[in-house]
């Protein structure tokens, strides 16, 4: 199947009451393990860049030649929508332009007017070309790649009005934290969840952060209208786990065993168990 937009997915992630899942990706073997677990899951899967993975991985039209040419050689037949994360104005633009199929531009620590004027151009191009767009109020906490955020609960009446510029869906800060979360986090804002889904009129949300919340408190975002929940944090620390292992015990100096193939095997196998796993609590086993 082609690289699709998250649009039609999201609707009907939204409509059936479960979430896609947004895993981020950092090279090839991410990008396998992503699409392995979404296909043997038969779940509808969103993968995407931050702009320094991008950068990384050696820039934009690489990201959407990895993607585009694995969907036709491991023969992927479930919706995948390649997406730009936490992107700015301009990566936003080119991503639109190469052959990203959904685009995010955070305009979250601008003044509000001017992210508002940012999304509605970006809206535009992004629309001329069937690409969707996520945006974002209130930002989300901790660091990611390089974009900081102070982590905080966003102004119903700042989500509808920037709905209202066209966006296809929505990031709101709701207490969610990117990375590890502390031990004494509060968790996850349900009230103001409730008062921004009732604001924005069935728009699909965005849950960053959502490496390290409990089960509970995901399938009680989804009811409350999350449709899309992004995860980085948590393949990255099973691929490093599952690596350390292996080299500690000492497998790299055992025959062939530094082989990159042998080496990243087992990290690889850990991404596609976290992903597969995920799929199953957002719901979207069989949804493709
Ligand atoms: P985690 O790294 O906490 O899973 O967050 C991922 C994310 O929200 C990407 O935007």
């Amino acid at each position: 199947m082609a690289l699709v937009s998250a649009t039609e997915m999201l609707t009907k992630a939204r409509d059936n009451h479960y979430a896609v899942g947004a895993f981020n990706t950092n090279n090839l073997e991410w990008t396998i393990a992503i699409l392995k677990a979404a296909q043997t899951k038969n779940a509808p899967v969103m993968i995407q860049t931050s702009m320094g993975a991008a950068k990384y991985m050696g820039g934009y039209e690489i990201c959407v030649a990895i993607v585009k040419t694995l969907i036709e050689t491991m023969n992927i037949t479930v919706p995948v929508a390649l997406h730009l994360d936490h992107g700015d104005y301009e990566a936003a633009k080119k991503c639109i332009e190469v052959g990203y199929t959904s685009v995010m531009f955070d305009g979250s620590h601008l003044p509000f007017e001017e992210n508002l004027e940012k999304t509605k151009e970006i809206v535009a191009l992004a629309h001329a070309k069937g690409i969707s767009v996520e945006a974002e109020v209130g930002s989300i906490g901790g660091e990611e790649d390089g974009i900081i955020g102070a982590g905080e609960l966003a102004d119903p009446k700042e989500c509808k009005i920037i709905v209202d510029c066209g966006i296809d869906f929505l990031a709101a800060g709701i207490g969610n934290i990117h990375g590890k979360y502390p031990d004494n986090w509060a968790g996850l804002s349900f009230d103001r969840l409730d008062e921004i889904n009732k604001a924005t009129n069935q728009i699909p949300l965005v849950l960053h952060g959502g490496s390290g919340i409990p089960e509970d408190q995901i399938s009680k975002a989804i009811n409350l209208g999350v449709t899309k929940i992004n995860v980085n944090t948590e393949c990255q620390l099973v691929f490093a786990e599952a690596t350390r292992k292996y080299i500690e015990a000492g497998k790299d100096l055992e025959g062939k065993g530094f082989d990159p193939r042998k080496l990243l095997k087992p990290g690889v196998d850990a991404i596609i168990a976290c992903v597969e796993e995920k799929i199953e609590w957002f719901g979207s086993t069989n949804k493709a």
